[in-house]
């Protein structure tokens, strides 16, 4: 090479151009389950990847020049502003950060259902806000908000996690026109139920303490029901969801993720 410099000068104007392409997504919650699944992903689809944890741990994802961790909790908007500072430009936010309840709704405690509401909704708005200046200045970018299967049909004993996560379905469906004036996509991704993540154990209240008595024969059946689903959804179906979502160029604006959440939004 360094015989032809015409050949230098062109590997090196590729390259520049590389870098200059070189996408950046920032995912929230990626110490387990979908997030850090879907932060795999576009770690190897080439994607600079800003995982961000509430508590950043090193090992859960490759080392490599294109992945940085970053601490954040989508509930202070403290940890907000510098995160988003310390990211830079992000061509794609995922908001995946999410908790929930299983439950009798009379038995949920409201400090909880407002707990709940800060991460997966005012997380989400707060997230939302905060690279919308950015994104509208360089009028490029899609926002990924991850709801939940809850949101195609109502299931029992869910009512204020579906309430948080239908909050987003609307409000990402009015913002995506607002968006759209800029060259901004704003989508949905709707996972179904996925055991093998840590979804259960993300939340402090044990599920018997939200069954009382009364519920007991309307909720074991339920239950049962619960323990063995005919179809669940795999990390990897929410991470190629939020890929096709990411990158796809479309006005698309729901993504069910995962075959059971596929059936549903089939209406099977
Ligand atoms: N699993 C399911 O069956 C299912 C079905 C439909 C939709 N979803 C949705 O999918 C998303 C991911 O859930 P998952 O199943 O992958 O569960 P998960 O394994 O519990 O992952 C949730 C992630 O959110 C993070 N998180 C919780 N509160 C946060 C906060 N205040 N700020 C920042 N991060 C926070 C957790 O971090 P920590 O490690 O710090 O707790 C964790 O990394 C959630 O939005 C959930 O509602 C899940």
């Amino acid at each position: 090479m360094a015989d032809n410099p015409d050949l230098a000068r062109y590997i090196g104007f590729v390259n520049t151009n590389q870098e200059t392409d070189m996408k950046t997504v920032l995912i929230t919650g990626c110490s387990s389950g979908y997030g850090l699944e879907t932060a795999r992903h576009f770690h190897a689809m080439g994607w600079n990847v800003i995982a961000t944890m509430r508590s950043p741990r090193a090992g859960l994802l490759p080392a490599s020049d294109l992945v940085r961790l970053l601490a954040l909790d989508v509930t202070r908007a403290d940890s907000i502003a510098a995160a988003v500072a310390a990211a830079g430009p992000v061509d794609v936010l995922v908001n995946n950060a999410g908790i929930g309840v299983v439950g009798a709704f009379e038995a949920t405690p409201m400090n909880h259902v407002r707990r709940m509401f800060e991460t997966n909704t005012f997380g989400v708005m707060a997230m939302v806000q905060a690279v919308i200046p950015q994104m509208r200045a360089r009028r490029a970018g899609v926002i990924v908000n991850v709801t939940s299967s809850v949101t195609l049909a109502p299931m029992p004993l869910a009512a204020a996690y579906t309430a948080s996560k239908q909050a987003i379905e609307g409000f990402t469906g009015s913002l995506a026109h607002e968006m759209a004036a800029f060259g901004i996509r704003a989508k949905l991704v709707e996972p179904g139920y996925a055991p093998t993540t840590r979804f259960a154990a993300n939340t402090d209240i044990p599920v018997a303490d939200l069954i009382p008595p009364a519920y007991a024969d309307f909720a074991a059946p339920i239950f049962a029901a619960f323990a063995s689903p005919p179809q669940t959804t795999r990390e990897a179906d929410v991470a190629e969801a939020v890929w096709q979502a990411a990158t796809d160029g479309t006005p698309q604006l729901r993504y069910p993720a995962g075959a059971d959440a596929v059936a549903l939004a089939q209406g099977a």
